[in-house]
């Protein structure tokens, strides 16, 4: 009998948010504070959008309170950067994330860097992944969606020390902070991305593998080790004429050629989706203990 195991994002994003319910009880009970999140979005992106409402909903159910702010495409950066100091000053607010990607005409180095690192709830100021980089150093936070992935692999028992792990994808968002981490509990890690040449040579010596270069199925059965532990942070909009809505959510892998192959394999939508909201809300909560020593 070969097991296999679809890694249940939904189902552990729930029960951290139920601690963290708690927690937030504790923390009004105990000093009178609530947490507060500010979210800045800029444009009409869909996506966008859509995760903004899902990041105030996952705050509205445990009880830290959500500012969002919705600026049009044609903000400037003195718009944006406005709010983001005056947010950085408002004792009320623990945590401040601008949605990303920004419209184009906008820089997003210095819209995130303005974010003082105290409120860095979402791990991007230089500051935090500087320290994400340092060896025998910590940040203060850790980027939402790389810890929803390192958080799924330790719930699940997976030995990440000694193993093989290849991160397919290298943004400032998941590829590269991923691979900081899994570096740091002292996996052997290698990233591939749209340069590579033969990737699926690389990704079949994997252990563990880190899906995250938002392409639709681009992870097929023949490029998974067997045995391996596979996370598929992909969230991509296909084109389905036989459902009502057009249009359906696939991950950057071939789910159903993978289960076949790998041990352990997430779903997409239900996986790293859910924990990535989760792991938000543990930075707010954080951020809100550390401000409120
Ligand atoms: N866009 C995609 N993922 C993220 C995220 O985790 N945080 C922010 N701010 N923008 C994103």
């Amino acid at each position: 009998y070969s097991g296999f195991t679809r890694i249940d994002g939904k189902k552990e994003a729930k029960s951290i948010r139920d601690e963290i319910k708690i927690e937030v009880s504790r923390m009004n009970a105990s000093k009178n504070v609530v947490p507060g999140l500010a979210v800045i979005l800029v444009g009409e992106r869909k996506d966008s959008a859509s995760y903004v409402r899902s990041k105030k909903k996952a705050c509205e159910s445990v009880g830290i309170k959500s500012v969002d702010v919705c600026l049009p495409e044609d903000s400037s950066e003195e718009d944006v950067l406005k709010y983001i100091l005056s947010f950085n000053e408002d004792p009320s607010i623990h945590g401040i994330l601008v949605q990303l990607p920004l419209p184009s005409h906008l820089n997003e180095h210095n819209i995130v860097n303005a974010i003082c690192k105290e409120k860095d709830v979402d791990g991007f100021h230089p500051f935090n992944i500087g320290l994400l980089a340092k060896r025998g150093s910590e940040p203060d936070f850790v980027p939402c969606t790389p810890k929803g992935c390192i958080e799924l692999l330790h719930r699940y028992n997976v030995e990440i020390e000694g193993k093989r792990a290849v991160v397919i994808g290298r943004s400032n968002i998941v590829g590269m902070p991923v691979a900081h981490l899994l570096q740091n509990e002292d996996a052997t890690v290698t990233t591939i991305h749209s340069k590579t040449r033969n990737p699926e040579e690389i990704t079949r010596e994997a252990d563990i593998l880190i899906a995250a270069a938002g392409q639709p199925n681009m992870v097929r059965g023949s490029w998974i080790k067997p045995g391996a532990v596979v996370i598929d942070v992909g969230i991509n909009h296909v084109q389905d004429l036989n459902v009502p809505s057009g249009s359906r959510l696939v991950g950057d892998v071939c789910y159903e050629e993978a289960r076949k192959v790998a041990s352990a394999v997430t779903p997409v939508p239900g996986g790293v989706g859910p924990m990535t909201i989760a792991m938000l809300l543990s930075n707010t909560l954080t951020s809100a203990k550390s401000i409120h020593k």
